[in-house]
């Protein structure tokens, strides 16, 4: 969480390119940010709780400065406000810091017998204030830079002005940071889209580098294997294309993403995918919807693969007890790359020499280079902080994953009939995200304090992520069971006109869940149903009927009026759909 940015140049343009590259960080939290600049050769800071454009207000971008670090936050340690806010300045150091600090309570008592004062309640300014009492120990930055390690436990990226020096530092260590290179600029930031305005050619900093920026850059201890990368995607960041938020926008984009990942694949007979023939133990771990994914392929894996696959949450993953064999792999799944529970197994499973997948959509982020084997989702870069596109891509690698299994096996004799199907997907795909009745819907339910789903196996799996879609951007309760476990407890919870949302695509058990449907019916719910098959009953209230297609690429289409629903009943509440309150995009902390 947090995004952080520092540039140094020889214009003297700087606070606005510093602010310009901030708000492409804003997706990494939005509840307070701040700045620092050289001005006439001291260091002004400027803060502010809520969005970076209540910062904007503040500045005076008419002062001319050529260095300057800046901090968009999501708070850890110490609620919102301008005194947590970043950056944090103590003796002769004025940094921002994304990550947490695990050992800052230990450090701060003994900084503060030292007479450190501190004002605000985050571990940031404790990093500050160690850094200045080992500077003047040292009276060497670069020793007390490279002796920090030592010191801090926990995640860091930081961006870091020392008084009466004109360069800019940076170090890191389990929080992600690029160095970017201009011309006449060198940038440091948390993402690569950060500096995309100005630059495509960036370094990816390691564990324990320290960067210093005067004239030139200078990476410490190691700056000669360092590979220069060119971003080449040609989306736009900025640019909702005429779309009211990012998140319509990126709903928009699915079937141009679906439809180019299956051609990629299938043209090729599924060849440019790994063989996971191979292994008999497979586990998928993720964290939120990238969870759902990974439930999402267990029934796809287990039910038209014969594939045996477990699905974990990574936060429980990391702690639990993990059994392997010599034949296991590890699929990790992930929009960012970046999620720090995610990021913390892939190391697990690394050092215990099991094979690893990534299922990533971010280049070159950690969790990408750091598995054996990494399959990009080629989605584009993600804005709002709900996810759509990258979730369908995750569901459609996955899917091909299943799908290649299932050939290999001998369960499909061949891929005709998917690659017939793949030609209409994309049709099907607009058809669906142009529907109009889900405002129809949202209208219907939007006041509501509770919507429950419901389904069974892969319905079950596809309906989490629609009620997780729809509580975190229309802050609205939802919870989501299997469809026969609800009656054994939670339907106290049903009352006249609750909403009940269910998924009916998996045509084997059609009737239970009707069954279930019906009971709930009788203590006054409003049925929704989602479904691809041809059925009626009484208890229905609104039927959304989707198309039927071939069972690997169901759960893409299915999941569709789902994250529109969750749109609609947001926008119908006012909410703040991009950039819901509590959230961030990129979960960087434990
Ligand atoms: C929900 C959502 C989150 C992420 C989760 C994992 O809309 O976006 O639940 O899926 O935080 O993030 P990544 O995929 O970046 O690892």
């Amino acid at each position: 969480m947090c995004g952080i940015i520092g540039i140094k140049s020889s214009d003297n343009d700087v606070i606005k390119k510093t602010l310009n590259c901030l708000h492409h960080l804003e997706y990494r939290g939005y509840d307070s940010s701040g700045i620092a600049y050289l001005d006439h050769d001291k260091i002004k800071i400027i803060k502010k709780k809520g969005r970076i454009s209540d910062l904007e207000e503040k500045i005076d971008f008419s002062c001319e400065t050529n260095l300057a670090i800046a901090h968009t936050r999501w708070a850890t340690n110490g609620k919102a406000n301008d005194t947590n806010a970043h950056p944090h300045h103590m003796g002769q150091v004025t940094l921002v810091h994304n990550g947490i600090i695990e050992n800052a309570a230990i450090l701060k008592k003994e900084l503060e017998k030292k007479n450190y004062h501190f004002k605000s309640d985050t571990d940031t300014e404790v990093i500050a204030a160690l850094l200045d009492d080992m500077v003047n120990q040292t009276h060497d930055k670069m020793e007390a830079l490279k002796e920090l390690k030592t010191k801090l436990v926990g995640s860091y990226a930081l961006g870091i002005l020392f008084d009466n020096d004109d360069a800019l530092y940076a170090v890191k260590k389990d929080s992600p940071l690029i160095l970017g290179l201009d011309t006449n600029s060198y940038f440091i930031a948390s993402d690569v889209p950060a500096i995309l305005d100005y630059t495509n050619k960036y370094i990816v900093l390691e564990d324990n580098d320290i960067v210093k920026i005067d004239t030139t850059y200078h990476i410490y201890p190691e700056q000669a294997s360092r590979k220069i990368h060119h971003f080449t995607s040609s989306y736009s960041l900025d640019d909702k294309d005429g779309f009211a938020h990012y998140m319509l926008k990126e709903i928009n984009e699915q079937p141009g993403i679906i439809y180019h990942l299956l051609s990629k694949y299938l043209k090729n007979d599924l060849i440019d995918l790994p063989d996971l023939t191979i292994y008999q133990q497979i586990d998928i771990v993720g964290c939120g919807s990238a969870y759902h994914t990974a439930l999402v392929a267990k029934t796809l894996f287990e039910e038209y693969s014969d594939t045996k696959v477990s699905a974990y949450v990574a936060s429980e993953y990391r702690y639990q007890k993990n059994f392997y064999s010599s034949n296991s792999i590890v699929i990790f799944i992930s929009q960012s790359g970046e999620t720090a529970d995610t990021l913390a197994c892939v190391r697990q499973v690394k050092e215990k020499g099991i094979p690893s997948l990534a299922i990533v959509n971010t280049i070159s982020s950690s969790i990408a280079r750091e598995c054996d084997n990494v399959i990009y989702l080629e989605a584009g870069p993600e804005i709002a902080v709900a996810t759509t596109k990258a979730y369908t891509a995750q569901i459609t690698i996955l899917s091909l994953l299943a799908l290649k299994i299932s050939y290999q096996k001998g369960l499909i004799t061949n891929l005709d009939s998917i690659k017939k199907d793949i030609r209409h997907i994309k049709e099907v795909l607009i058809h669906l995200i142009n529907d109009i009745n889900y405002i129809k819907i949202a209208k219907k339910i939007y006041q509501r304090r509770d919507i429950f789903f419901i389904g069974r196996l892969i319905d079950y799996a596809i309906a989490l992520e629609g009620s997780l879609k729809l509580k975190e951007i229309s802050y609205i309760h939802s919870e989501t069971y299997p469809a026969g476990e609800l009656k054994h407890g939670t339907i106290s919870l049903i009352e006249d006109g609750s909403p009940v949302i269910s998924v009916i695509t998996y045509d084997k058990i059609i009737d239970k869940t009707i069954s279930n449907i019906e009971e709930v019916k009788a203590r006054g719910a409003y049925n929704i149903v989602l479904t691809n098959q041809n059925i009626t009953s009484k208890a229905f209230d609104y039927v959304i009927q989707i198309p039927k297609v071939n069972a690997f690429l169901n759960p893409i289409i299915t999941i569709i009026p789902l994250q529109l629903l969750a749109y609609y009943v947001a926008r119908l509440n006012g909410c703040d759909i991009d950039k819901p309150r509590n959230l961030a995009k990129s979960v960087t902390v434990e």
